[in-house]
């Protein structure tokens, strides 16, 4: 039997109510696999007790797992980019997740806020960016608190960077059956970025004739996603835009309970980190009510990323027959919902 070391990190608010419930489906799921779990106490109740938010130690630590699950970090009694920047974004770019994957798929029976749509029209796979663009924390501030105030934040855009991300999202539009790829940036004013996605776009879609490649500026791809969304296949677009996008994906697919991610070192040169589009939701912490199925689904991805497809598989149809019944159940708790995947999972 195969042992696979996965590291766990609840975090703030509803995180630990939803990692539960992923962790309660990997367990029903495991079989023959074992993972050997080690949870980290990091968030805002690390940060009020010492400071830190996660320590060099704690990221050697991680570095040596072979998977992490994060539920979500952030949490209003901390100063707002503490954790976000200090334990979220410092664990995407020292681990080189230089990926961030978020599938936007509407699963039969779930209903979307769109007018006559169907599970085919929204089927697509963002690939965000995850260690560039305006996320690096280059910039700063002048003459801060006078009314002379300067805040500059800087995009950072590599060629490296962006050829991996583009090649990476090549691969993906060539395993899918429509094999398409959209650029989504605003080349039209950021041009010095666009430009180079453009060309490195240009560049490498020589070798994938396959793949039939289009462009669109992030704003208009605001009102495709809503008016359109049949449009899109597989998208590859900056950190910030991908942010975006995919809050907006996760509320055409049925909502943000619902969306899944993976930040992916494609290299395998340190560990992926799996975790639910949505944050640590303060507004319904400790209520009970948070939908766990991003979380759920996050670990399909990460089943997938260690190689056990088909584990991922059952885990995914676990959570597609759950959502085909889910309007007959009426209200159900965080736990609720978990215990039925995972019997389901598990039968
Ligand atoms: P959020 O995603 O936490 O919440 C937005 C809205 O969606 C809220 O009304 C919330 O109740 C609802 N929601 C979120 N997840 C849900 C779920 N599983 N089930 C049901 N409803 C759900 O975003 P926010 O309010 O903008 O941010 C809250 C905090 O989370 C902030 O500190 C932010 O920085 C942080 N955050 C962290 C992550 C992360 O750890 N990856 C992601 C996004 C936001
Ligand atoms: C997300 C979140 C994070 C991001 C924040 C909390 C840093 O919004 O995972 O989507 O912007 O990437
Ligand atoms: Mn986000």
């Amino acid at each position: 039997s195969r042992s696979v070391r996965l590291a766990v990190i609840p975090g703030d608010g509803i995180g630990p109510e939803v990692v539960a419930e992923g962790l309660k489906v990997l367990d029903a799921v495991s079989g023959e696999l074992t993972f050997e779990r080690t949870e980290y106490d990091l968030g805002a109740a690390r940060w009020h007790r010492t400071g830190e938010t996660l320590p060099d130690s704690v990221l050697e630590e991680l570095r040596q797992q072979d998977v992490i699950l994060l539920g979500a970090v952030g949490d209003p009694t901390v100063p707002s980019g503490t954790l976000e920047r200090g334990l979220l974004l410092r664990a995407r770019f020292e681990l080189d997740h230089y990926v961030n994957l978020r599938p936007v798929k509407l699963f039969p029976g779930v209903a979307t806020p769109l007018a006559g749509v169907t599970t085919d029209d929204i089927d697509m796979v963002v690939v965000r960016e995850g260690t560039e663009g305006p996320y690096t924390g280059v910039g700063g501030v002048l003459r801060k608190g006078t009314r002379h105030e300067v805040a500059t934040q800087e995009s950072v855009n590599t060629a490296y960077g962006v050829e991996r991300v583009i090649r990476y999202a090549f691969e993906v539009a060539a395993s899918r059956p429509r094999k398409h790829l959209t650029l989504v940036h605003k080349d039209n004013v950021l041009t010095f970025a666009g430009d180079l996605y453009q060309r490195v776009l240009k560049r490498v879609a020589e070798e994938y004739p396959q793949v039939t490649t289009a462009y669109c500026h992030v704003d208009a791809a605001t009102m495709f996603f809503v008016s359109q969304p049949r449009r899109f296949d597989v998208i590859v677009t900056d950190n910030l835009f991908g942010d975006i996008i995919t809050d907006l994906g996760a509320a055409v697919a049925g909502g943000i309970g619902l969306a899944a991610s993976g930040n992916v070192n494609p290299d395998r040169t340190a560990p992926s980190m799996f975790e639910p589009v949505h944050g640590s939701a303060p507004d319904i912490a400790g209520q009970r009510k948070a939908d766990p199925t991003a979380t759920i689904l996050s670990v399909a991805m990460l089943l997938d990323h260690i190689g056990e497809g088909d584990a991922a598989r059952r885990v995914e149809r676990a959570v597609s027959d759950d959502l085909a019944e889910r309007a007959a159940f009426g209200e159900r708790s965080t736990s609720q919902i978990g215990d039925a995947i995972a019997k389901r999972v598990s039968g």
